[in-house]
């Protein structure tokens, strides 16, 4: 295996952020929902910051994954086996980047928006809350989530109908 893609085989490096993307965001989204169901307490101001450092880890992650791709080829996807398939499996991807990256930025504009101050790892930020916003930008990120919960059945569904219907092992490509 080859560490960067070449335009047949997806790299080392590219399987690592798929992989480490994909089990973050595995505990990371029954976190979230965990979270919002537990009374005010210590533990549920440790579960928060597990949550916030997570979703900030996948962020970075996420601009890395993608300045990445910009400076290395993406592998061809095969021909297609009815019209409009590469279109469906370029947007299932391209709307996966942008649900990560809507979820992390209203999940951090949540918390400024209602005067908390963030540790973004490199630099902190604090903006004037704004209560209206604060609660915006969380509808933002639940309407975010329940979209990427889509966004990865569909991925995973595809997978699926890509071995069962037409026999083609496409988890050989990302492995
Ligand atoms: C991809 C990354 C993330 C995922 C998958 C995610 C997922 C979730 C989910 C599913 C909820 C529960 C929503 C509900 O039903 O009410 C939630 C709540 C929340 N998330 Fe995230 N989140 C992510 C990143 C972040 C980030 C980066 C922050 C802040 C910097 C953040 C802050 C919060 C807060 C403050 C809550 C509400 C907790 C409360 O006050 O009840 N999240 N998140
Ligand atoms: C068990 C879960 C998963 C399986 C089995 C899976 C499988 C795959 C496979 C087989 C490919 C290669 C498709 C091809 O090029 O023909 C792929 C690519 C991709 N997957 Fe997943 N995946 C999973 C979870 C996720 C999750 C949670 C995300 C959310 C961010 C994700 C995002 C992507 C993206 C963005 C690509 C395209 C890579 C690129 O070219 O930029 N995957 N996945």
């Amino acid at each position: 295996m080859s560490i960067t893609n070449n335009l047949t085989e997806y790299g080392f490096i590219s399987k690592i952020f798929h992989w480490l993307s994909a089990a973050v965001l595995i505990i990371q989204i029954p976190l979230g929902f965990y979270l919002v169901d537990m009374d005010f307490s210590q533990k549920r101001l440790t579960i928060e910051n597990i949550h916030v450092t997570l979703g900030l880890s996948i962020f970075y992650l996420t601009l890395l994954r993608l300045i990445y791709k910009a400076f290395n080829p993406t592998p061809a996807l095969r021909n297609s086996i009815f019209p409009g398939q590469k279109v469906i499996a370029k947007l299932n991807h391209i709307f996966l980047y942008i649900a990560v990256l809507i979820i992390t930025i209203s999940g951090a504009l949540k918390k400024l928006y209602n005067g908390e101050k963030l540790d973004m790892f490199f630099f902190n930020l604090e903006i004037k809350d704004n209560f209206e916003l604060a609660e915006l930008f969380y509808e933002i990120h639940i309407i975010g989530n329940y979209t990427l919960i889509a966004l990865i059945t569909l991925h995973i569904f595809a997978v699926i109908i890509h071995k069962v219907l037409f026999k083609e092992n496409l988890l050989k490509r990302i492995l």
